[in-house]
């Protein structure tokens, strides 16, 4: 276990949610094999020297695994994570105050960590790169700049694509790890893993059943598990099979490919609206009504993954799979 954890945030919710359901160490932690084994050598080496970890920055569509593995390192590391994320620190006292605050060794994660502002950032700098901060006494022609040494930390941010990030603070990571979205046999075997911690029955068809439409993401496999136990227990017997699956998923608007409204909108919209593509994003965001980075960061992944979307260079278009699955003519 991780000595402590502290939030500073929202963030909060999100890390103590069902501390069960989310693996303590890399033995339990199932997927990732690339990261894991490179996060097995770097901790190994860093424990040996006694040194903290090199700053890591994990990238990838929201929900695959970033804050998990955050808690993993702290706890292989046998150090206290700090937690927090880019929108919840906005002025750079707040960023050396949470800096000044850490232990030796400590994690320090940073969710989001595109979203912090230039000023804020700007403090991480010599922070990551000296462990000091440079902070300003005094105003006017007496200011001057005191230099403060801070305590040996691991930075961990996380963000949905490496792109979003500065060039600046990106080459202060020594460690840049893209996750992956995940096979249906993992996700089958942590549906079974979440179901035995939430004392429910599965079956390994039933299990498989919930991982086919959870869009390769354990986060949406855990809350749709969940929604299917609600089912199971109120018109069933409790037991998750993969006709209870079923007939709850189709409940839910979650197609067999795991597509719900919104991703069928977004297709519908390219094919119907616009000729099949190809379309801007911004055009598209605006059609549907949604903001354009969550279309970009958080829908776009699977669809381009699944092969129902192209992104061509003049714009986003539907592919023929597209058309199949809404039954609309190409
Ligand atoms: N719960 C959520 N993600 C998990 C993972 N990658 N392995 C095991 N359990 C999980």
């Amino acid at each position: 276990m991780a000595k402590r954890i502290i939030t500073t945030d929202e963030t909060e919710e999100d890390i103590r949610l069902d501390p069960g359901l989310r693996p303590q160490t890399l033995d339990d932690y199932i997927g990732q094999e690339k990261a894991k084994n490179t996060l097995r050598i770097f901790i190994e080496a860093a424990r040996q020297r006694k040194d903290p970890l090199d700053h890591v920055l994990f990238y990838g569509p929201p929900g695959l695994g970033k804050t998990t593995l955050a808690g993993i390192i702290a706890n292989e590391m046998d150090v206290n994570l700090k937690v927090t994320s880019g929108p919840a620190i906005e002025k750079p006292g707040e960023m050396a105050a949470v800096l000044n605050n850490l232990q030796e060794g400590d994690v320090l994660f940073v969710d989001e960590i595109h979203r912090l502002n230039r000023q804020v950032e700007e403090v991480l700098y010599p922070a990551m790169e000296d462990f000091a901060i440079d902070i300003m006494i005094g105003k006017g022609a007496a200011a001057r700049s005191v230099r403060l040494d801070l305590p040996r930390f691991t930075l961990i941010g996380a963000t949905t694509r490496a792109g979003l990030l500065t060039a600046p603070l990106r080459d202060r990571f020594g460690v840049v790890q893209h996750l992956e979205f995940y096979t249906e046999k993992e996700l089958q075997t942590i549906i079974i893993r979440s179901a035995s911690v939430l004392g429910v029955k599965i079956d390994t068809r039933g299990a498989l059943e919930i991982a086919r439409r959870s869009r390769g993401t354990p986060r949406l496999a855990n809350r749709l598990l969940k929604r299917v136990r609600d089912y199971a227990q109120v018109r069933y017997d409790g037991r998750i099979t993969s006709e209870v699956s079923s007939e709850a998923l189709d409940l839910l608007e979650v197609d067999r490919y795991g597509l719900e409204p919104l991703d069928r909108r977004i297709l519908e919209t390219i094919i119907v609206k616009f000729s099949g593509g190809p379309v801007g994003l911004d055009t598209l965001a605006a059609s549907i009504g949604e903001d354009s980075g969550t279309i970009e960061d958080v829908y776009e992944p699977y669809l381009i993954k699944k092969g129902f979307v192209n992104r061509t260079p003049k714009g986003r278009v539907a592919s023929g799979l597209a058309y199949k699955h809404l039954g609309l003519e190409g």
